[in-house]
């Protein structure tokens, strides 16, 4: 501390007068009856522009060493007049609660208010319910990474480099040179790629699993594509895969109907296959599903397993038959909610999400 006389004299008649000040507040904290008179209390000492803020903008002029003091002194004299203010407080609100309460006039059964909590994204809502729907018939749950290999996203599905049906998916290629130097593995299984769509699934979990196989894939894929309202770069796809002796078209036919019965919540919907074209399948088709209005709409393709991939599963395709199919959520999505553009689900706008 500095021994300048008339320093120190300054610091004790302000050290006098804060103690002074907190006598004071002390008893009128320990004197108020109700919250209101305590808020005053508070205001009048503790406030920006109470008694002790005032005192202490007062000691602007003194030296260094006894400012310091002071100021740790005047801290410690709020600290505890702030702990006895809470305290004074929650006892305070304690009696006004027994007494509502006793009163009757608080309704202790009225519902609280309720937090603001999120939601489910629509895509993520249609997911589920897919999931749900597959397992009450015996689905299990498969996954696969999003950035795959050409082997299993192409090769094992029967789409070797050199076939025009690649064509059928544009491809975000991943620049891994160094990557493929550094990692054997990945140099074996060649170039890498973000999955063009859930069908390597198919093989990553024919590869650990023998029949019965009944599995679904739902996940995310991507595609080099411009956007429009109908197509996206990434936008999410549910494959389904059954294998086992004596699988047959019937099977399959059965399977989606119901499923997209309870789907849409719908008894009379029918189902239609058309023959179409995928490597992965033979025969292969397109699942059209009936609309109320007597008209149909396209929702997945499908087919009975092509030997060959089978074989990529290390299955047995002489006694084992199945059949695969693939379809989009996101459409699902838009059918049942009316959107019709898919593009807003990747917005993150609010004014569109929080409908849900
Ligand atoms: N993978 C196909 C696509 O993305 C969809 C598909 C068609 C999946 C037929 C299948 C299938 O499993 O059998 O276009």
């Amino acid at each position: 501390m500095s021994h300048n006389l008339r320093d120190v004299k300054i610091y004790f008649f302000m050290a006098l007068d804060f103690e002074i000040i907190k006598k004071e507040a002390l008893e009128a904290i320990e004197k108020a009856g109700d919250l209101a008179y305590l808020e005053e209390t508070f205001k009048k000492y503790l406030g920006k522009k109470g008694k002790i803020a005032e005192a202490f903008e007062s000691f602007g002029d003194l030296a260094l060493e006894e400012k310091k003091e002071l100021g740790i002194k005047i801290n410690q004299i709020k600290k505890e007049l702030e702990n006895i203010y809470f305290q004074k407080e929650r006892e305070l609100k304690d009696i006004l609660i027994k007494q509502k309460v006793g009163q009757g006039s608080a309704d202790i059964l009225l519902p609280g208010i309720k937090p603001e909590i999120g939601h489910l994204h629509p895509i993520t809502k249609v997911k589920r319910e897919a999931e749900e729907i597959f397992k009450s018939m015996g689905f299990e749950i498969a996954q696969g990474p999003e950035v795959e290999t050409e082997w299993y996203n192409f090769d094992a599905l029967n789409i070797p480099d050199w076939h025009p049906a690649r064509d059928m998916w544009d491809t975000f290629w991943l620049r891994q040179s160094e990557l493929k130097m550094k990692n054997e593995k990945i140099k074996t299984e060649g170039k890498l790629l973000l999955r063009t769509h859930t069908s390597p699934v198919q093989i990553r979990y024919m590869e650990k699993h023998q029949p019965p196989i009944k599995i679904i894939a739902p996940g995310r894929v991507f595609r080099y594509e411009a956007t429009d309202a109908s197509h996206e770069m990434q936008f999410y796809q549910i494959e389904g895969l059954m294998v086992a002796e004596n699988i047959s078209v019937a099977n399959f036919k059965a399977i989606i109907q119901a499923f997209f019965q309870k789907f849409f919540d719908d008894k009379n919907i029918k189902i239609r296959l058309r023959p179409s074209y995928f490597p992965f399948t033979e025969p292969s088709f397109e699942i059209d599903v009936s609309k109320p209005d007597g008209t149909w709409m396209e929702l997945a393709g499908a087919g009975m397993v092509h030997p060959s991939v089978l074989k990529a599963g290390k299955i047995d395709a002489n006694k084992y038959t199945g059949f695969a199919f693939g379809m989009g959520l996101d459409r699902l999505a838009m059918i049942k909610y009316k959107i019709n553009d898919i593009r807003l689900f990747y917005q993150n706008d609010l004014r569109f999400l929080n409908q849900f």
